[in-house]
């Protein structure tokens, strides 16, 4: 009763935990691809290793002899394309492998009291099915855990040819011993399913679930809940949040449930969350990156505005009397979080800031004059194209408005609408040529994506992509 206590408190963690926020999705497509890529890498794997040796006794009317077969390696190896499906059962893979045959070499060696003999062998083994069943499920911090549910192994047959010494005298004792070694053949069938499974198991383990992304974000991505199996695919619900490294802050909002789509049409599919967007930007927004200090120096020449309190006249009517011929800064920093929203085709920001605005003394102080209240909205829209990630933002809404003021009250209409053209006619150009551009989409070191699309769908995108696994041998 206990235990079921314990167990019960260990998993209510996870099972009232964090809404995943990015989803991968590996589909039978994939599956069967990369069960292929795998089948051609044990076909290779298998031509270079060394089994066990087997050992045993069979009687004689003379008395007992003990045989070794030692240094059995693979000349030959006819690896038929194994069967590979999802398990909704058990939450994993299961395998089958029907039909192998292998011939291999050795040296044999008996012992019958004083005497010794040895030489070489030829083997071959006939008809070899492996079942073995896998589950996929997740430990206490989050790493994706790979264990061996059940497995069977089988074998038809054996021949065997001896070589060497009195090979002739031995031979025909072969067909007696031959039930052995296709039992100690057998009985290494499992152990060695069991051997690359943990090895997987250990390899999972020992990868990160937390990655820098850049010098201001990390991104964690520890599974949220256990892997999801349908006959058709494999999801894995992933944290997918990202922190500022240096105030590894929680933001003031939760991820929400989404579902991905089936997307049979391709091998793998990731859905990227609105939350996950917004934790980015909320990370920038906690270590303080999203803030600059605009000077006149960074505006265009040909712009007609410039900071200067002279020439801010037609915005504050006031500021060229009260304090003429100084030059101006602005500290331009986000009150709030910039905010995204995901939804039907478009991928919108709002960002909330204020302009603090400043003249410069001559001798290089600041006197504070005003500061104002921005409301940008931006409109983007995010495809893929010659296997880059491209984009386009419009200006959907920019709002100011007086906070406080130093210098008295003035309208914020004109400078509003001088900020809009500004936008319009210098800022976005420059990130619309910037995202145009693109950006590669990510590629690991020896799989690249091909035939890659991207949705933009109700709080969530999705990258869905085929991959090809390049050469490595
Ligand atoms: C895993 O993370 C640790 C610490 O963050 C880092 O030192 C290590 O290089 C990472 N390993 C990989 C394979 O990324
Ligand atoms: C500011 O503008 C006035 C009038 O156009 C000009 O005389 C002055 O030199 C400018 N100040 C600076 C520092 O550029
Ligand atoms: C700079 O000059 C202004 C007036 O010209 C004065 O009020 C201020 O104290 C000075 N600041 C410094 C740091 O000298
Ligand atoms: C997002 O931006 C697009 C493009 O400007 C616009 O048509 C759409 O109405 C915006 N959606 C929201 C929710 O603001
Ligand atoms: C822009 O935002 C303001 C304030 O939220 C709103 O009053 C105005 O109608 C919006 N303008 C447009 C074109 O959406």
């Amino acid at each position: 009763m206990l235990q079921l206590v314990i167990v019960a408190l260990m998993l209510l963690p996870y099972t009232c935990g964090q809404n995943p926020a990015i989803q991968v999705l590996l589909t039978n497509k994939g599956l069967q691809y990369g069960k292929h890529v795998g089948a051609g890498w044990i076909q290779d794997m298998l031509e270079h290793v060394t089994l066990p040796d087997i050992q045993g006794n069979f009687n004689t009317l003379i008395g007992t002899i003990q045989y070794t077969l030692s240094g059995l390696k693979i000349t030959k190896c006819d690896f038929p394309e194994p069967n590979v499906e999802f398990s909704e059962t058990f939450s994993g893979f299961k395998t089958t492998i029907t039909g192998l045959n292998a011939a291999l070499t050795g040296g044999w060696a008996i012992k019958y009291h004083i005497i010794h003999d040895g030489g070489s062998f030829d083997m071959a083994i006939l008809g070899v099915d492996v079942t073995s069943v896998v589950s996929l499920g997740r430990n206490a911090d989050g790493h994706l855990s790979v264990n061996s549910v059940s497995c069977d192994g089988e074998v038809q047959d054996v021949n065997i040819q001896l070589y060497g010494g009195s090979s002739w005298i031995i031979n025909p004792f072969m067909n007696y011993i031959k039930g052995h070694i296709i039992d100690e053949i057998k009985s290494n069938i499992c152990p060695a399913v069991q051997k690359s499974v943990e090895e997987l198991e250990s390899r999972l383990q020992a990868m990160n679930v937390s990655y820098a992304v850049n010098q201001v974000l990390s991104l964690e991505l520890p599974l949220t809940r256990l892997p999801v199996f349908s006959p058709s695919n494999l999801n894995l619900g992933l944290k997918g949040e990202f922190y500022s490294i240096q105030t590894h802050a929680e933001p003031p909002f939760q991820s929400k449930p989404f579902t991905m789509p089936d997307l049979p049409g391709y091998m793998l599919s990731a859905g990227v969350s609105e939350f996950s967007l917004n934790s980015a930007a909320y990370g920038y927004f906690s270590a303080k990156k999203l803030q600059i200090l605009i000077t006149d120096s960074m505006i265009p020449k040909l712009f007609p505005f410039h900071l200067n309190t002279s020439s801010m006249g037609p915005y504050v009517p006031q500021l060229p009397k009260l304090l003429p011929g100084l030059l101006m800064n602005l500290n331009v920093y986000a009150t709030e979080a910039p905010m995204f929203s995901v939804q039907s085709g478009f991928v919108n920001l709002t960002v909330q800031a204020a302009v603090k605005a400043a003249a410069i003394e001559s001798n290089g102080s600041n006197v504070p004059l005003f500061t104002l209240k921005a409301v940008v909205m931006l409109g983007g829209k995010m495809w893929i194209a010659d296997g880059r990630m491209k984009g386009s933002v419009m200006l959907n809404n920019f709002t100011l408005t007086l906070a406080s003021t130093e210098v008295g009250p003035f309208k914020t209409d004109n400078l509003e609408k001088m900020c809009k053209n500004g936008i319009e006619l210098f800022g976005l150009p420059q990130v619309n040529k910037k995202l145009a551009e693109g950006m590669m989409l990510p590629r690991m070191k020896h799989v690249t994506p091909v035939n890659s699309v991207l949705t933009v769908e109700e709080g969530f995108i999705t990258i869905s992509s085929d991959a090809q696994v390049l050469d490595v041998l």
